[in-house]
């Protein structure tokens, strides 16, 4: 059964939803892995996280080994680790900086570009060893607005065009979301293990129906320490969701007030000494545009397959195995602002999202409610039908985005779009 599934993956796909076997099976794993995660441009990190000559960081592309490294030309690479001798690999830490990196096996040794440089006892070696059998690089790396992509296959269109004017013009709000000021990575990020699909976190990120259920305990104390009453966004008819080209999407509750963000911020415990702080190092002026971008941009933007981009975090979404995920979720400060107003970002962050946050742990709990549910193989579909037939065209530059309500399930209808084509061998090239 699975083999032939493989063989077909569009038969677990339909346009109202999926079948359990994406979420479950071992070989569809696999051929994600290799079909998805190998065939496209996939998320790296951002600039920031490695800005000298030799910094590095070490992470997985699908289940493949991968330092990302700028180079001592400047250049960033992403280098498959894994030594060309008997596969050990080259670099263990997991960020760091290193002129080059040396094999702890046999001692071989490679520059932080790639090339292979030592070998003990060359003697004894062919004299083109180190020709032939430098680190490999992947064919592509580029980077939009910060945030570095790589590819496997070399044949991918550039990342601007594979992103597309829907998805970028929201990234673009997103990293201007503080008065347009440069955003930096934090040094540490959360990354949290959970034992369920890759696929649930890719869905949930996009998802604006669950939020008032999921979250409920959540704007229920809001609402009892803001005195004001909560609306969230998915009573608003004209909240939407997105569904741009090659399964990238997003959720926009368009609200322009901040007020209900602002009054959440004042709840943390030594705000108003920080908001104080805030007042006098920028000035009456200003404040209240500081204030304003201090919560992020409110917009949830997902990058198929691993990006999302949530409140002020960059968020990678890392399967490692059919039932087991790294979800790393990374703070973005703002670089030169006042120490007050990255504190109040961060601690703002930490009220929702993180392990310990009052938020994100909700929806791993949802996850495992998913998995044990997904034991049931009677009924063997989920759905994703809310709003179907209800979208329209998006006049946003791309002819293939879609618009719906923010409770539609319209960012996920996307997303197994593209996960089709993908597994199907029906992207371009
Ligand atoms: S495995 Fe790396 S030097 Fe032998
Ligand atoms: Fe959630």
């Amino acid at each position: 059964m699975s083999q032939a599934v493989v063989a077909e993956p569009q038969r677990l796909v339909r346009a109202n939803g999926v079948h359990r076997d994406i979420y479950r099976d071992p070989d569809v794993f696999a051929a994600e892995m290799d079909r998805i995660f190998t065939r496209t441009w996939v998320y790296l990190a951002h600039e920031s996280e490695v800005p000298e000559n030799g910094d590095y960081l070490t992470l997985r592309i699908g289940l493949e080994p991968v330092v990302l490294v700028r180079g001592e030309d400047g250049r960033l690479r992403a280098l498959v680790n894994r030594c060309r001798h008997r596969a050990a690999v080259v670099c263990e830490q997991p960020v760091g900086n290193a002129k080059s990196f040396r094999c702890q096996y046999h001692g071989w040794t490679y520059r932080n570009t790639g090339e292979l440089v030592g070998v003990p006892y060359p003697e004894r070696h062919s004299a083109d060893v180190r020709e032939r059998l430098g680190l490999i690089s992947l064919p592509r790396v580029e980077s939009y607005r910060g945030l570095i992509f790589a590819s496997f296959a070399e044949d991918v269109p550039p990342l601007a065009e594979h992103l597309g004017p829907g998805v970028t013009g929201y990234i673009d709000r997103f990293m201007d979301q503080c008065l347009g000021l440069p955003l930096v990575a934090h040094r540490q990020a959360h990354r949290i293990a959970m034992n369920a699909n890759w696929k649930l976190q890719v869905e949930n990120g996009l998802d604006g129906y669950h939020a008032g259920f999921t979250h409920r305990s959540f704007f229920d104390v809001m609402q009892r320490r803001t005195g004001s009453s909560v609306r969230y966004a998915s009573s608003l008819p004209t909240a939407t969701s997105r569904a741009f080209r090659n399964g990238h999407c997003a959720i926009d509750p368009e609200t322009s007030s901040r007020k209900p963000l602002i009054a959440r911020v004042r709840t943390l415990p030594e705000a108003t000494q920080r908001l104080d702080q805030l007042l006098a190092e920028v000035g009456e002026e200003r404040f209240e545009d500081y204030l304003a971008g201090l919560p992020g941009a409110g917009i949830n933007i997902g990058v198929f397959p691993n990006l999302q981009l949530i409140g002020i975090h960059i968020r990678r979404i890392e399967p490692v195995a059919v039932n087991k995920t790294v979800v790393s979720v990374r703070p973005l400060l703002v670089e030169g602002a006042p120490e007050s107003l990255n504190w109040l970002r961060l601690r703002y962050h930490e009220l929702f999202y993180g392990p310990a946050g009052f938020g994100q742990p909700d929806d791993f709990e949802m996850f495992d409610r998913v998995e044990t549910g997904l034991d049931a193989a009677h009924d063997g579909w989920l759905r994703f039908e809310r709003g179907l037939g209800e979208e329209t065209p998006a006049g946003d530059g791309d002819a293939d985005t879609v618009v719906g309500n923010v409770t539609d399930e319209t960012p996920q209808r996307g997303q197994y779009r593209q996960w089709v084509a993908l597994m199907a061998g029906q992207v371009r090239p």
